[in-house]
């Protein structure tokens, strides 16, 4: 008889790339409350301790279950919210009210965070309880003081890899971003696209020369007439990075590391909440000339319809695709960036 069952259970495949940090939250979302938030299908409880150090713990006390983010922070931790157990940080319990000797098996699961460029990563180990060994990663723009930024998180009732796939492809701007960051649907369908991909990341470029300003461009800054119009993207499994801009036509070089004109640095951080159902967070820094606060405040109100109108287009795709489930899909030459990632993501989650 064999006993040992391991050498019969096939390893499973994870629906998320694991050894991994993720962004959990905007450093402004954890105030004086504790947030809770479904990420990789983990209820966890995310609070700032008076000491304004951010902790992360399962969403469950291990005394009856209630939800930890039910509760309230307190000198030394997290307080449960029906009997009072008061954990710290790292899940340890300190305290039941009434009763002097804690008992020994009384904590609750802690998560590795850690808060920096206004963003609280957490750590996603394939092994229970295994600590990171790469640092999070940095996000200058954030402390650029040449950039100005605002952002958001949106829910979306859509799987992650579906934004992945938006996100690096650009062509859809043309059709789908008419009113903001578009342009003529020709120019972006035609437009000459690099993809380079080493290790885990992808680099996709595209040029556009000699192109109509949008909307949210024109808006923006003061260009005299036609411009010279970059996207650069770089994509990671759990973040993506997306440098937009232009400068007036034939006035230099876009690809000059340090150019001038108009620039949009999104930072894009797409979370899996559960298999189906994702959080994306956002922020867009740009860098203005003139009127900081009122082009900040033009640029973030932009991109925020911009990607309104992301939502509705991949959320509307993803029913249909629960509609039709199993109906193959065709590729055609945009798909190139977004298969790459694809393919990455698939090799991680063996
Ligand atoms: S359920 Fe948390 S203290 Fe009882
Ligand atoms: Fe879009």
């Amino acid at each position: 008889m064999i006993t040992d069952n391991s050498i019969d259970t096939p390893k499973q495949r994870s629906p998320f790339p694991l050894d991994m940090w993720y962004l959990a939250a905007f450093s402004k979302e954890l105030k004086d409350k504790p947030l809770a938030r479904t990420l990789l299908n983990q209820p966890v409880v995310l609070y700032r301790d008076l000491n304004g150090d951010v902790n992360a713990l399962q969403d469950r006390c291990c005394h009856r279950q209630l939800p930890l983010s039910m509760g309230t922070i307190e000198e030394g931790g997290l307080r449960c919210g029906y009997h009072g157990l008061l954990f710290d940080g790292k899940g340890k319990c300190l305290e039941v009210p009434g009763q002097p000797k804690v008992p020994r098996k009384a904590k609750v699961t802690p998560y590795f965070v850690k808060e920096q460029d206004e963003l609280v990563w957490i750590w996603f180990g394939a092994e229970e309880g295994s600590e990171p060994d790469v640092a999070p990663p940095r996000y200058e723009y954030h402390n650029d003081p040449k950039y100005v930024y605002g952002g958001d998180v949106y829910h979306y009732n859509a799987p992650y890899q579906l934004i992945h796939d938006n996100l690096l492809d650009l062509s859809h701007l043309g059709y789908v971003h008419l009113r903001t960051i578009g342009g003529d649907a020709k120019t972006h369908m035609n437009a000459q696209m690099d993809v380079e991909s080493e290790g885990d990341q992808v680099t996709i470029k595209r040029y556009m020369p000699n192109s109509t300003p949008p909307p949210t461009y024109v808006a923006a800054y003061p260009f005299k007439g036609k411009i010279d119009r970059w996207q650069e993207i770089e994509f990671c499994p759990s973040h993506i990075k997306i440098w937009t801009g232009g400068i007036d036509a034939n006035s230099g070089s876009v690809t000059d590391p340090n150019r001038e004109g108009f620039h949009m640095r999104g930072l894009h951080c797409i979370t899996p909440e559960t298999d189906d159902t994702s959080h994306y967070f956002w922020t867009i820094a740009t860098n203005p000339v003139t009127d900081i606060e009122e082009v900040k405040q033009k640029v973030v109100e932009q991109t925020r319809l911009t990607f309104d109108e992301d939502k509705v287009v991949i959320e509307a795709q993803f029913k249909t695709m629960k509609r039709f489930k199993g109906q193959p899909m065709i590729d055609i030459h945009v798909d190139a960036g977004a298969n790459h990632a694809r393919r990455i993501i698939s090799t991680l989650c063996e």
